[in-house]
């Protein structure tokens, strides 16, 4: 299990760094990643947001009745569709809130599974927007950047005020 970081950490803003060797160390982030997604029932993570500035994040998610529980690493999308969908987004780092938020429908993505084999994943619907999620991550956006500014605005200040006021009763 490993700790989430929440808006506002800078970190979230961070680019992250490409994995240049697949090894063990990568595999068990990941697998930490998983677990602590897990509990916290989200369907999709990026290694930032447990601190670790690498490009790397893990989806576990069931859509139609098919699952995907897959590790990517160094994702990049090649393609998207000209086509766009509407999903109502969240974020472990940004809790209890939610927005719509529109993006492609449909995306192609390359990257290495969690042995470091080259692998293209055609996505759409929740997949990809999920994909589409977690890889703005690796470059410190969140979907909070596609809301109006006086909403993100609010989304930041209201963040600010609940670690203040958790800070405070920690103190006390
Ligand atoms: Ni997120």
């Amino acid at each position: 299990m490993r700790s989430l970081i929440f808006l506002p950490n800078p970190l979230l803003r961070e680019r992250s760094n490409p994995v240049g060797l697949v090894n063990d160390d990568i595999r068990t982030l990941a697998d930490d990643m998983l677990e602590t997604m897990r509990c916290a029932s989200g369907i999709g993570l990026a290694a930032i947001q447990v601190g670790e500035p690498v490009r790397l994040l893990v989806l576990d998610l069931l859509e139609k009745g098919v699952e995907h529980r897959d590790v990517f690493i160094n994702p990049e999308i090649v393609w998207a569709s000209k086509e766009h969908t509407v999903y109502e987004e969240g974020c472990l780092s940004i809790p209890n809130y939610y927005a719509e938020v529109e993006r492609p429908k449909q995306v192609c993505v390359n990257y290495l599974d969690r042995c470091g084999r080259l692998k293209e994943l055609q996505a759409e619907g929740l997949l990809a927007t999920c994909l589409q999620h977690e890889i703005d991550h690796l470059d410190g956006i969140l979907f909070i950047d596609y809301l109006s500014r006086l909403k993100r605005n609010m989304i930041i200040r209201k963040l600010r005020k609940k670690l203040r006021s958790e800070e405070r009763c920690e103190k006390h």
